[in-house]
C-alpha cells in the first residue's frame, strides 16, 4: 500500500505573514509524522518565503498553476522552470476553478502538464464532472474524456504525476462525495491509467479524492484502500486543521 498524500490547496488566500504564522503554528504539528507525504500550495506570492521556512522540513511545496512556455512575452504568467527555481515540487493542473473560472480546456491543461513534467514537477492533475453532468449519469465520460485529452502524447515512465478526482459539485460547497462514490470513480480513474499507460504505472500513481475533505470526514476516504489521499481546500487554511488530517493520513491503514 502507498503512503497516503495530504496536499493543501491555498487557492487565494493568505498573505505571507499569514504563510509564516501557519508554518510556525503547523510544522512542529506534524514533525513526527513520517509516512504521509505532506504538500502545502500556497499562492505565488507565498513560494519563496515557504521554501525558506520549509528547508530541511519534510513538507513538499506546490504551486497552483503555471504557464507551459518557458519564457517570453506572456504578461503576468509564471513557467515552469520558475516554479522549480523556487521550490516547488509539484503543482496542481485542471483545477475546476481555472477550467470554470478561467476557461481552461483540455488543451490547455494537456500544454501544462508536459511543461510540467519537463521541468521535473509532480503535475497534482485535477478530473471531475459537474452536478448536472452526474445527474445525467455522465460521470465517467467526462471524467475519462479529461483524462484522455489531458494526458494526450505523455509518457511518464521515470516521472511522476498524481490525480486528484475532485467532483466539482463537492469543491467548496461542504457537500462532499460518499466515499463509496469517490472510490468507485477512482477506480474508474484508475482502469483508464491503466489503458492509457499500463497496469504497473496505473498502480503506481497515487489518486486523492478532492472537495469538501475536512478532519471529520477525511478518514472515511483515507481508509479505503483505493484512496491514496486528500486535496484539501477550505479546511488547509487551519494549521491545527490540517495538522489533524495529517495526522490521521499517517496512521490510515
Ligand atoms: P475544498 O476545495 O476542500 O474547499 O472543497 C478542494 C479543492 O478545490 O481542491
Amino acid at each position: 500500500m502507498k503512503n497516503k498524500m495530504i496536499a493543501g490547496n491555498w487557492k487565494m488566500n493568505k498573505n505571507t505573514w499569514e504563510a509564516r504564522a501557519f508554518i510556525q503554528e503547523f510544522s512542529p504539528l506534524v514533525e513526527n509524522c513520517r509516512e504521509a507525504e505532506i504538500v502545502l500550495c500556497p499562492p505565488f506570492t507565498c513560494l519563496d518565503l515557504m521554501n525558506k521556512l520549509l528547508q530541511g522540513s519534510r513538507i513538499q511545496l506546490g504551486a497552483q498553476n503555471l504557464f507551459w512556455e518557458e519564457r517570453g512575452a506572456f504578461t503576468g504568467e509564471i513557467s515552469a522552470p520558475m516554479l522549480v527555481e523556487t521550490g516547488c515540487r509539484f503543482v496542481i493542473i485542471g483545477h475546476s476553478e481555472r477550467r470554470q473560472i478561467m476557461g481552461e480546456t483540455d488543451f490547455v491543461i494537456n500544454k501544462k502538464l508536459k511543461a510540467a513534467l519537463q521541468a521535473g514537477l509532480v503535475p497534482i492533475f485535477c478530473v471531475g464532472e459537474t452536478l448536472q453532468e452526474r445527474k445525467n449519469d455522465r460521470a465517467r465520460e467526462v471524467v475519462k474524456e479529461q483524462l484522455v485529452k489531458g494526458l494526450q502524447d505523455i509518457q511518464i515512465e521515470g516521472r511522476r504525476i498524481v490525480i486528484a478526482y475532485e467532483p466539482v459539485w463537492a469543491i467548496g460547497t461542504g457537500v462532499n462525495a460518499s466515499s463509496d462514490d469517490a472510490r468507485e470513480m477512482i477506480g474508474f480513474i484508475r482502469s483508464c491509467l491503466t489503458r492509457h499507460f499500463n497496469a504497473d504505472t496505473a498502480r503506481s500513481v497515487k489518486i486523492l479524492y478532492g472537495g469538501s475533505v475536512n478532519k471529520d470526514n477525511i478518514t472515511q476516504f483515507l481508509k479505503e484502500e483505493e484512496i491514496d489521499g486528500a486535496l484539501v481546500g477550505g479546511a488547509s487554511l487551519d494549521a491545527e486543521d490540517f495538522a489533524a488530517m495529517v495526522r490521521l493520513g499517517e496512521n490510515a491503514e
